[in-house]
């Protein structure tokens, strides 16, 4: 996984929940911090660190993948060469992702697998959007999803169920309110 999804962690830890509580929670995993943001790392690094930090703070590790999401996505965002026509609401800049920004990080960084979308039902007001990922960041997805309508200024409900009981494939039903 892209080391700009690590520092970016380990900055909204520091942000969140101090100097010490990260450096903990290093520790506990047995991790030196040390990401640059354009080097590649085992995505299961970032899931111990999430571990990790959940004990140390009694916060659910859904929680913790959730408010990480909300927040990364302003930064993702601006890390994208090309701001102009990426969609001007939450259901057009999804699709958006699935199109071209996911493709795009592809193409500059081939070691890298984001999850891939797929939009089943698409009204004014509701979208149906299925996540398939064998890293099961399905909570990650929902923050940034929230992180996305906050950035558009739209007020969203989220319903997030596993298909088949099975944590890498996701079906969203985002309700615009
Ligand atoms: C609402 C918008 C977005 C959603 C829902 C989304 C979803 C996700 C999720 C859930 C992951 C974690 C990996 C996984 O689950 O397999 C991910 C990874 C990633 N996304 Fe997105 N994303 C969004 C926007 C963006 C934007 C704007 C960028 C801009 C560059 C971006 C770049 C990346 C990168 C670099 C990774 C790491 C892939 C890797 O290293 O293998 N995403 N995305």
């Amino acid at each position: 996984m892209k080391g700009m999804i690590f520092t970016e962690f380990l900055e909204l830890v520091e942000d969140k929940f101090g100097m010490e509580v990260c450096e903990e929670m290093l520790d506990n995993a047995n991790d030196e911090g040390i990401y640059t943001s354009v080097g590649s790392y085992d995505h299961k690094q970032l899931v111990r660190l999430i571990v990790e930090l959940s004990k140390l703070t009694s916060v659910s590790i859904d929680d913790l993948q959730m408010v990480f999401g909300e927040n990364a996505f302003e930064t993702l965002l601006s890390s994208l060469p090309v701001q102009e026509n990426l969609g001007d609401s939450t259901f057009s800049f999804l699709q958006t992702v699935e199109a071209y920004i996911h493709k795009e990080v592809i193409k500059l960084y081939p070691d890298a697998t984001p999850p891939r979308f797929e939009f089943h039902l698409i009204t004014e007001s509701t979208m149906v959007m299925d996540y398939f990922s064998s890293r099961c960041m399905g909570s990650v997805c929902l923050g940034l999803i929230r992180g996305c309508a906050k950035h558009f200024g739209e007020q969203v409900t989220v319903n997030m169920n596993p298909v088949a009981g099975k944590q890498d494939h996701i079906r969203f039903e985002i309700t615009l309110v």
